[in-house]
């Protein structure tokens, strides 16, 4: 068996920044209450005239993640892309990324795990790599989540929260002991599915849109969460996951260099951190500037500390994930 090491990551957000104020314009929400409740001071929102976003933004990641990797995509044997936000109903946006990065005939696996995507597409691609399959592989997340927001004031307890952006590594072989990804541990439990969801276009429903009548069919074709479920989840499922992998791995929370929890809301990430007893300075946040990215937020998070020159050889990161499905999911990496 072989072990898998992050090699190069990058990460693309689209220049549109989307403070609290400019949302204050446009429904009835205040910067005072998003920033109590969520910590998000502002978001970032691809254009709605460019076609192609969630592709197009992980082809900008990939790049960066790729160039810093110091790899072109023919040394990529497959990708594994996350979203919840595809270009298209189907295929996934995978065979998009595939086709822009001109990969020939080259896999591209896709992924619908949402805030765990992340974390579920990096143990997958481990696998891959630890069996001998593949050598090296690209690992996305990547999401255009303005577009289905209702922006109106019934769509505000949603639409405060997410932004748009995407995160990519570059996985590949080594064969250096207790390096890279030490362990992964996914989870989910489907009989919350409906607590988070969009449920249109589905087939569970009318198996299709009817232009008609859309206005009223809001409950169907936006976002829907039972936010105060998802935060009660969301507080004990991550820490919980996290526990899990270090006990796996014998180790404790005192072992972690740097915590990475998923960017669902600050408050969920403080709680996080106070049940692992970890100080502020292992733990890195910035929900502040982009919000809720869902698959794109982990490595997001993993190519801002890398810009700041804090990721360094044989610390401990630990990831964490809680979303939608619900989905949860927790991640170590041996630097
Ligand atoms: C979304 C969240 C911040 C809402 O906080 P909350 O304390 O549960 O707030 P509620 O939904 O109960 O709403 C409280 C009040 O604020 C109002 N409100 C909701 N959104 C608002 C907004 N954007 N601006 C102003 N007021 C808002 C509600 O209408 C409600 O008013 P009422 O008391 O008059 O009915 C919180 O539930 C949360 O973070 N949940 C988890 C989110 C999450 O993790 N989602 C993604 C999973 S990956």
């Amino acid at each position: 068996m072989f072990n898998s090491k992050i090699t190069g990551i990058g990460h693309y957000v689209p220049d549109t920044i989307v403070t609290n104020h400019d949302l204050e314009k446009i429904m009835d929400t205040s910067d005072e209450w998003i920033q109590e409740r969520t910590g998000i001071k502002e978001r970032r929102f691809y254009k709605p005239d460019e076609k192609g976003s969630t592709a197009k933004m992980a082809y900008k990641a990939s790049l960066m993640a790729m160039e810093r990797a110091k790899v072109t995509a023919d040394d990529i044997d497959a990708i594994v892309f996350a979203t919840l936000s595809p270009d298209y109903y189907f295929p996934g946006s995978g065979v998009l990324l595939q086709d822009m990065l001109k990969m020939g005939t080259k896999p591209a696996i896709d992924v619908r795990a949402q805030c765990s995507g992340f974390i579920y597409s990096l143990s997958i691609a481990d696998q891959f790599i630890k069996t001998g399959m593949y050598k090296r592989m690209l690992v996305i997340g990547s999401e255009t989540q303005n577009i289905a927001l209702d922006m109106t004031t019934r769509g505000r307890g949603m639409a405060v929260l997410f932004g748009d952006g995407a995160g990519a590594v570059v996985l590949e072989r080594t064969e250096e002991k207790g390096k890279g990804i030490l362990s992964t541990h996914l989870f989910s439990q489907g009989e919350y599915a409906d607590a988070l969801c969009i449920r249109e276009p589905g087939t569970n429903s009318s198996g299709k849109i009817a232009y008609e009548g859309i206005d009223e069919k809001h409950e169907l074709i936006h976002p829907q969460m039972d936010g105060q479920l998802v935060f009660k989840n969301a507080i004990t499922r991550m820490p919980e996951a996290t526990m899990t992998a270090l006990a796996a791995n014998n180790l404790t929370p005192d072992d972690i260099d740097m915590f990475l929890p998923h960017q669902a809301n600050l408050r969920i990430s403080q709680m996080v951190q106070r049940f692992l007893k970890l100080p502020d300075e292992k733990v890195y946040n910035n929900i502040q500037k982009y919000g809720n990215t869902t698959a794109a937020t982990l490595p997001i998070l993993l190519s801002d500390l890398w810009e700041q020159g804090r990721i360094k050889e044989g610390q401990l990161f630990a990831l964490a994930a809680f979303g939608s499905g619900f989905t949860w999911a927790s991640a170590l990496i041996r630097w």
